[in-house]
Order: structure tokens, then C-alpha cells, then sequence
């Protein structure tokens, strides 16, 4: 029982996930995309002409969609639900990293906003990235005309469908690679120290962590082979369906300042919180923060510099935007949500920390 829960909790995952080698070919058996017409979101870079061909037999018409936006602007969002809407689409399919499938996710929720009606458009999200988690969580980060990153939370935004074929992530270049491994990472520590984890996540974040640290440093010096890609996939689904069900603490809502401010990727901006989180973690709750610890030899710091992946605050950052960061994350709903009490001197404290190396 978590520090300040009485043990209850919810659990709620509705997608239907195909996971494995090949099981991208078994979209023929989901029923909802024969003979629709459907949107296809593709990532910019994909070359699967089988798997074209095999969409363009199952649906009576298909609409590829090849723009691409990281994190999307919610205008884009919006004006693809328009074209959905003209197009009388009848499914979305998103084949590509977490902004892909978010994009295809947030269209589905404008169309139904656009359109009146009260269901959404089914997703089927073809993950070709391991982290992001897109495909089995009711979330999708977009960014708001002011150039801020902002979340829709809505359980009509689980996919209807995740089909995780580690094949399809061979593609992956190295940087994705890492980022979206630690991005994992973090929805499953961060989710371990939230008041909605439960005892069905109590298992599962040990063993999101334990493949994380015995795969990511393999799968990085060995980017094509699809044993170690296919762990990979497995703990990027089980730490979404954490994230899903858990959400995230401070780690997240401090990375995202690095994002909008000095552009760092997802990914690389929690790596530089996540090792101070963990060591505040550690001081609250040794027990508990060593129960996942232990598969990182006690130093995420230290396994972070191993992947060649230890960053930090920019220089520039000065103390004012600093201070901006910490009491945005003082404010934030991950505060709330973590199973200890946190003070606004401490996460200063940790964001001081995360300017230097300290490994
Ligand atoms: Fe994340």
C-alpha cells in the first residue's frame, strides 16, 4: 500500500494489443477496417510497401496522410479532422513513433467534436518507436499556438487497436533508440511512485526496469537485432500501460520545460530529472526506490552515462527560468500524485543538481 493511499485503485486498459514478430499482417483480422475507408498516418520516413498493399486490399479506400508534425500543433490536428470529415472516414491508422500516433489520436477526438457525435473514430496505432506508449494510453501531447506543449486526457483516446511489431522498429534511428528507451523508463519509475499504483503494477514495473536495463545498452550497439528489439517493445507496453494507469510525477512536468525551452527531446529532457528524482526517491522511501533501483546497480545516473546519455540543464539556463521550472513542478498535478511529500526546496534542490555531473 502506497504512503497515502488506503490500497484502492482503478485499472483500466481497453485495447486490443497484437504483439510480436510479424503481427503486423494480422491487421487483416481486425474486423472495423474491412472494406472502410480509412486514414493512414505515416511516419516520414516509412518504406513498408507490403504492408501498404495489404491496407489498400483490407479497406474499400484508403487516404495517406504523410504530413508530419512532432508534437502536433492542435491547428494540424484539427484541420486533418476536417479532411476526415469531408473524406466520410471511417478508421485511422497510425503507423509511426508516439506524435504519429498521438496526431491520428487527437483527429479522432476533433472529427467526433467536429462531427456532434458522441463516438470517436477507431485508432489503430502501429508503433514504430519503443517508449513513447502512445498506443495503449488515453493521452496526446500537442502544442497550442503559443508554441507550449499541452495534453488531451481523455478516455476516448485509447487506440481501439495496438499492433506492436518489433520488426516494424528496426528503422529506428540511434537517437530515438535512446530517447524513447529512457522515456519508458521514466513512465515506469515515475509511475511506481504515484498514489494510483497498484498491485498489478507492482510487478510490472520491476520488469519494465529489469528489460530496460539489461536490453537498452544491447539493442543500442546491436540496433538490428530483433531479439533485443522486441524486449524493447515489451517494456515500452508494459511502462504505457503504467503511464496509462499511473501517470507520471515531477520528472515529466520538469522535462517539459526543457522541451519548450531549449528544444531538448522528450526523452532527453526527463533523462536529465530522472536520476535526481530517484535519489530523492531513495532518501523518502529507501525500501521502495531500492526495489527498482537494484536493477541499475543503485545509480541511474551512473547507467545513464553508460548509454552515453547523462545530460544536463544547459549553462544558459539562468536561475530566474530555473526558478520558472520548479515552481511550475511545485504546482504541478505529478506532485500531487507522488506517494511522498515533496517541498518546493527540495525540487529546487534536485533541479540545482541536474545542472552538473555528479557522476
Ligand atoms: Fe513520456
Amino acid at each position: 500500500m502506497s504512503l497515502k493511499t488506503n490500497g484502492s485503485f482503478s485499472f483500466f486498459t481497453p485495447v486490443n494489443i497484437f504483439f510480436g514478430r510479424g503481427s503486423r499482417y494480422r491487421i487483416e483480422q481486425i474486423t472495423v477496417l474491412k472494406n472502410s475507408v480509412s486514414m493512414v498516418f505515416l511516419y516520414p520516413q516509412f518504406s513498408d510497401t507490403e504492408l501498404l498493399s495489404l491496407l489498400k486490399s483490407i479497406c474499400k479506400k484508403i487516404v495517406i496522410s504523410s504530413e508530419f508534425q512532432e508534437n502536433p500543433a492542435d491547428q494540424f490536428t484539427k484541420n486533418l479532422a476536417e479532411k476526415a470529415l469531408k473524406e466520410k472516414i471511417e478508421c485511422i491508422i497510425a503507423i509511426g513513433g508516439g506524435s504519429t500516433i498521438d496526431t491520428a489520436k487527437a483527429v479522432s477526438l476533433r472529427y467526433m467534436q467536429i462531427n456532434g457525435k458522441d463516438t470517436t473514430i477507431p485508432v489503430i496505432a502501429l508503433p514504430t518507436t519503443a517508449g513513447t506508449g502512445s498506443e495503449v494510453t488515453p493521452y496526446a501531447v500537442l502544442t497550442d499556438k503559443n508554441g507550449k506543449k499541452f495534453f488531451l486526457n481523455d478516455p476516448l483516446l485509447f487506440p481501439k487497436y495496438a499492433v506492436c511489431d518489433p520488426e516494424l522498429t528496426l528503422t529506428m534511428p540511434h537517437a530515438v533508440t535512446v530517447f524513447t528507451g529512457i522515456d519508458a523508463l521514466c513512465h515506469a519509475l515515475e509511475g511506481f511512485f504515484t498514489v494510483k499504483c497498484n498491485f498489478f503494477m507492482e510487478d510490472i514495473v520491476p520488469c519494465a526496469c529489469s528489460i530496460i536495463s539489461s536490453t537498452l545498452a544491447k539493442v543500442i550497439n546491436e540496433p538490428n537485432n530483433i531479439e533485443y528489439r522486441s524486449k524493447m517493445l515489451e517494456a515500452s507496453l508494459l511502462a504505457g500501460i503504467i503511464l496509462a494507469n499511473c501517470g507520471t510525477v515531477i520528472v515529466h512536468s520538469l522535462g517539459y520545460n526543457l522541451t519548450n525551452d531549449f528544444a531538448f527531446v522528450h526523452g532527453k529532457a526527463n533523462s536529465v530529472f530522472l536520476p535526481a528524482f530517484m535519489e530523492l526517491a531513495f532518501k523518502k522511501n529507501p525500501e521502495r526506490a531500492g526495489k527498482v533501483l537494484q536493477y541499475f546497480n543503485n545509480d541511474l545516473h551512473c547507467f545513464l552515462a553508460g548509454l552515453d546519455t547523462a545530460f544536463f540543464i544547459p549553462e544558459e539556463a539562468d536561475n530566474q527560468q530555473i526558478k520558472a521550472w520548479s515552481d511550475a513542478a511545485y504546482a504541478c498535478y505529478g506532485r500531487q500524485n507522488c506517494i511522498f511529500d515533496i517541498t518546493r526546496e527540495e525540487i529546487s534542490g534536485m533541479v540545482k543538481n541536474c545542472k552538473k555531473s555528479i557522476c
